[in-house]
């Protein structure tokens, strides 16, 4: 592989994201403009839009203004998930990872109709987020929810939760922190549950977990269950 998971300075060839472009609704749009200096963090970039300046730090505490404990979703999408974790835990703070703009604009939107304030967004590849930008074992969780499968076997390359992506989770967990995972491609939780098998930094069942109750039951997670798919969720902590 000639990408590094430690080394972002690295070009990287394979990301586990296609750029989508796609215009902002007038709501997302209004969002944007009003919340975005708020609860989006303006990362300066290496080379592309969604790359990071590998010296950039982010202090979790001065982006929240208080100390609490975070946790972080990669490919929060339209920030179902994190919205309604965030509005459940107000005395936690989430932190939701996004490559797609209308996305995170969703987000902001979802949030001021729900009130909710203890949520940042970072448009940026977790790749390199995980590897310079976020402090080591700052974090309480990691979430990941129905990751883009990336179906055709020439593609699996792509798929963010391989071997190579586990000294990341590891670096920004703190220890007895959690990484929770779920997915609806069969294939997919088995890749899952071999990385985390194989994860020294982890312990891990072994097997699967009960579905995670923290999480509400997405547009995606939604569509896997109406074609019949088996929703996985897998659990793993770091040691
Ligand atoms: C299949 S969608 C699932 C969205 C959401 N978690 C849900 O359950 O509805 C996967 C999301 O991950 C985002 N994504 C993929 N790779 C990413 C990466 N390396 N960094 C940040 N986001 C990423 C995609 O843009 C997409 O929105």
């Amino acid at each position: 592989m000639s990408e590094s998971p430690v080394d972002p300075r690295h070009h990287r060839d394979v990301v586990s994201f296609i750029r989508r472009g796609g215009r902002l609704t007038e709501r997302q749009q209004h969002a944007w403009d009003d919340l975005a200096a708020s609860y989006v963090l303006d990362v300066p970039r290496a080379v592309s839009s969604t790359s990071v300046d590998p010296d950039f730090r982010v202090d979790l505490a001065a982006v929240f203004g208080r100390q609490a404990p975070v946790v972080m979703e990669i490919g929060s999408g339209r920030g179902e998930s994190l919205v309604h974790a965030a509005a459940e835990h107000p005395d936690i703070d989430f932190l939701g990872l996004e490559v797609y703009v209308p996305g995170v604009a969703q987000t902001l939107v979802t949030m001021r109709h729900e009130n909710v304030t203890n949520v940042r967004l970072a448009v940026v590849d977790a790749v390199p987020a995980l590897s310079t930008m976020l402090p080591a074992a700052g974090l309480e969780e990691l979430r990941v929810w129905f990751p883009d499968p990336w179906h055709k076997k020439r593609h699996h390359k792509r798929r963010l939760v391989t071997d190579h992506f586990v000294p990341l989770a590891a670096r920004v967990l703190r220890p007895g922190g959690v990484w929770r995972l779920a997915t609806d491609w069969e294939d997919y939780a088995e890749q899952m549950r071999e990385v985390l098998d194989r994860a020294e930094p982890f312990e891990f069942s072994g097997t699967w977990s009960e579905r995670f109750s923290g999480r509400p039951i997405t547009k995606f997670e939604a569509k896997g269950l109406a074609k019949g798919r088996t929703i996985r969720d897998l659990s793993a902590v770091r040691r």
